[in-house]
């Protein structure tokens, strides 16, 4: 496993759509153990494609506190939403800024795990923040395009 490099907001691959997961494959296994390892390297609770300059449609995620519960999502889709929660959202891509953006409080997601299998999941809180933030860098938006009216950017040390 290897340590990849983050790309961070400004860098127009992360404007780019990602393409769907054909062959689960060694490459894809690698790529899935880097993103994790650089996730966790990062203390981050998610990571998309894109981030590390690969535009396929992958996600890892851990919202435990415990940081041993790694889903891998590949080629996620949002299924079905519920409720809302308005909440401050952050990225590596856009290290040590944060911002509100409303999401929906309960999401689930249907999606193909390494051997291509589908699997379903649902998300609440956190969770259901991440599915929403990690599958948008698949389309190319940033957390910062969603920013509650009247919102700004800020950052964490700036109180
Ligand atoms: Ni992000």
């Amino acid at each position: 496993m290897a340590r990849r490099n983050i790309r961070v907001d400004g860098d127009p691959i992360l404007r780019k759509k990602s393409r769907e997961v054909t062959e689960f494959n060694e490459r894809l296994f690698t790529l899935l153990d880097d993103m994790k390892e650089t996730m966790y390297a990062s203390n981050g609770v998610g990571l998309a494609g894109p981030q590390v300059g690969i535009l396929k449609r992958v996600v890892v995620m851990d919202v435990s506190d415990t940081r041993d519960q790694c889903i891998e999502l590949i080629n996620p889709v949002i299924t079905e939403v519920s409720g809302e929660q308005t909440g401050n959202e952050g990225c590596l891509s856009l290290p040590g800024l944060y911002g509100v953006v409303t999401r929906p409080m309960v999401v689930k997601v249907k999606a193909q795990n390494r051997d291509g299998k589908w699997c379903l999941y649902k998300g609440e809180g956190l969770m259901a923040r991440c599915f929403c933030h990690e599958i948008d860098h698949l389309d190319g938006i940033l957390y910062k395009d969603k920013l509650d009216e009247g919102e700004q950017l800020f950052r964490a040390d700036a109180e």
